[in-house]
């Protein structure tokens, strides 16, 4: 009886441990612009290649990381003061953390020299 409440008991140490290390890795794991990109962005827009969107590569060439921000947040207003006649984009609703990873995977596409 004392040896089965002994192994009950390791297994349950075991298990936590496990679980803690899962936990403790996804938190010290950076969010990437990449997921965020693959997450919301991926049917319309493409690095380097016209789709829906214009491309990353693009934007990053005319716009800024406050105006980038401004467009994942409130497209209908913003896509008019960019000169859109229409918005397509719908809003996103995002963490801090995703739209600071995803504004600067954007600029990461900045052709050199510009
Ligand atoms: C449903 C399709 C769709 C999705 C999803 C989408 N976009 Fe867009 N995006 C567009 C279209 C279309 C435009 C052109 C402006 C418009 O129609 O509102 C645009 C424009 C933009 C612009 C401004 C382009 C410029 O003129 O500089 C930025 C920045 C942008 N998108 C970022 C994102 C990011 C970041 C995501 C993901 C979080 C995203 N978009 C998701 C369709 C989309």
């Amino acid at each position: 009886m004392r040896k089965e409440i002994i192994m009950m008991l390791s297994a349950l140490l075991l298990m936590t441990t496990l679980l803690w290390g899962a936990a403790d890795q996804q938190n010290k794991e950076p969010l990437s612009g990449q997921k965020v990109f693959e997450t919301y962005c991926w049917g319309c827009h493409h690095q380097t290649a016209v789709a829906f969107g214009p491309p990353f590569s693009e934007i990053a060439s005319r716009r800024s990381a406050d105006e980038i921000r401004a467009m994942i947040t409130d497209p209908a207003n913003v896509s008019k003061t960019f000169g859109y006649k229409r918005n397509a984009m719908p809003p996103f609703r995002l963490s801090e953390a995703e739209l600071e990873a995803i504004t600067r995977y954007i600029l990461s596409f900045r052709p050199k020299g510009k």
